[in-house]
């Protein structure tokens, strides 16, 4: 297997060659694809250093497999050239997640009809993939009928610049914090990487403004969860909002089911649910701190609404990175690689 990823040197795109290493069926070194700026950037590979190469330059000959990460608009430019020359691409970005004959895909929920060699497999949005994760044995169990999701996003999932632009705002705020007033948004010089300042902060706003008065990610919540379920009139709301987190989502669920949920139940087929963990106790909840860097989404906090018997509320914690991006894009790899040898 011949792999390349685009858009290599992104937060994504070093997870997605961390998790390439670990593959057996990664047998040679992938192609390192990005822009004219980080071309000759070395980056490491099983003890070598590997050169990013400029991918408008590169052949990508023999290439069957393609981890893309470097945004909409390049996935929409560069996909068909590697469909044609019969690749599968794994495409992590919006470009290709609502469109009907592409798969929207988490191996745990819907791989069933995985296409071919010379077809795109969209991931899912990071905070759909932890809300699926956890409704999916839910609604097996008990039938999903509505859910309202408020997220909590860390900054990781805005990409690199917007990593370095909460480290920056920091930095001006810090020498404030003994003063009387505090930090404010007068510490917000990088340059609209936010609506609003990040640091010390929380913002109900992320992706451009829809005609409903929603946010872009909220929409792809609500847009995602029923292509993934099958369910195209399930009601989904959301509330998208980007905190100070490092890295990590949390998200806060209200569910509301067909029939009526026993919560002993709800906790057993989330224990069985592959790539889930779920706490019990009141204080076993992960935070963000406590799942970054790992694979599987957690789920705490569980319990019935009052005087309801069909309403769950629950909390569940994922890694954007991992889970949420370049791990469901590798488990989708694996799953594709597996069914064509055997
Ligand atoms: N971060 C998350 O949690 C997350 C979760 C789910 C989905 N996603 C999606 O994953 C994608 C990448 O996110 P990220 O957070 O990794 O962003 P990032 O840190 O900003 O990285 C972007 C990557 O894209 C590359 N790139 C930009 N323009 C390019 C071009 N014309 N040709 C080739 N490569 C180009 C960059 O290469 P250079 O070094 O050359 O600039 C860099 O490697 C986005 O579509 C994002 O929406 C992200």
């Amino acid at each position: 297997m011949r792999t390349a990823i685009l858009g290599a040197t992104g937060l994504v795109g070093r997870v997605m060659l961390e998790l390439l290493e670990t593959r057996d069926w990664v047998d040679e070194p992938p192609l390192l694809l990005v822009s004219e700026r980080s071309e000759g950037k070395p980056l490491p590979f099983r003890g070598e250093e590997l050169a990013c190469l400029h991918s408008a330059e590169t052949s990508i000959e023999g290439v069957d497999l393609a981890l893309f990460s470097a945004g909409a608009k390049v996935s929409l430019e560069q996909a068909a050239r590697f469909t044609s020359a019969g690749a599968w691409v794994v495409d992590n970005s919006t470009a290709f997640r609502m469109d009907p004959d592409v798969p929207l895909v988490i191996p745990e929920i819907n791989a069933d009809n995985l296409p071919p060699r010379g077809h795109v497999i969209a991931n899912p949005n990071c905070s759909t993939m932890q809300v699926a994760m956890a409704l999916a044995p839910l609604h097996k169990a008990f039938g999903l009928k509505a859910c309202h999701v408020t997220t909590l996003q860390s900054v990781s999932g805005a990409g690199g610049i917007a990593r370095s632009a909460l480290e920056e705002q920091l930095r001006l705020c810090l020498p404030r914090l003994h003063g009387t007033t505090g930090p404010s948004q007068e510490d917000d010089t990088t340059g609209g990487v936010y609506p609003r300042q990040i640091a010390f902060n929380a913002i109900p706003e992320i992706g451009a403004p829809m005609d409903d008065g929603s946010f872009a990610e909220e929409a792809k919540v609500v847009n995602e969860m029923r292509k993934i379920f099958a369910l195209p009139d399930l009601a989904v709301t959301c509330l998208a909002t980007r905190v100070p987190v490092w890295n990590s989502h949390s998200a806060s669920i209200r569910a509301v089911f067909e029939r009526p949920v026993d919560r002993e139940k709800a906790l057993a087929v989330l224990a069985d649910m592959p790539g889930v963990q779920v706490a019990d106790s009141p204080h076993g909840y992960r935070t963000a701190l406590g799942a970054s860097g790992e694979d599987d989404c957690f789920v705490g906090r569980v319990r019935l609404e009052e005087g309801r018997d069909d309403v769950l509320l629950l909390w569940v914690v994922a890694d954007n990175l991992r889970k949420g991006a370049a791990l469901n894009a590798v488990q989708i790899a694996d799953r594709l690689v597996a069914g064509h040898s055997s």
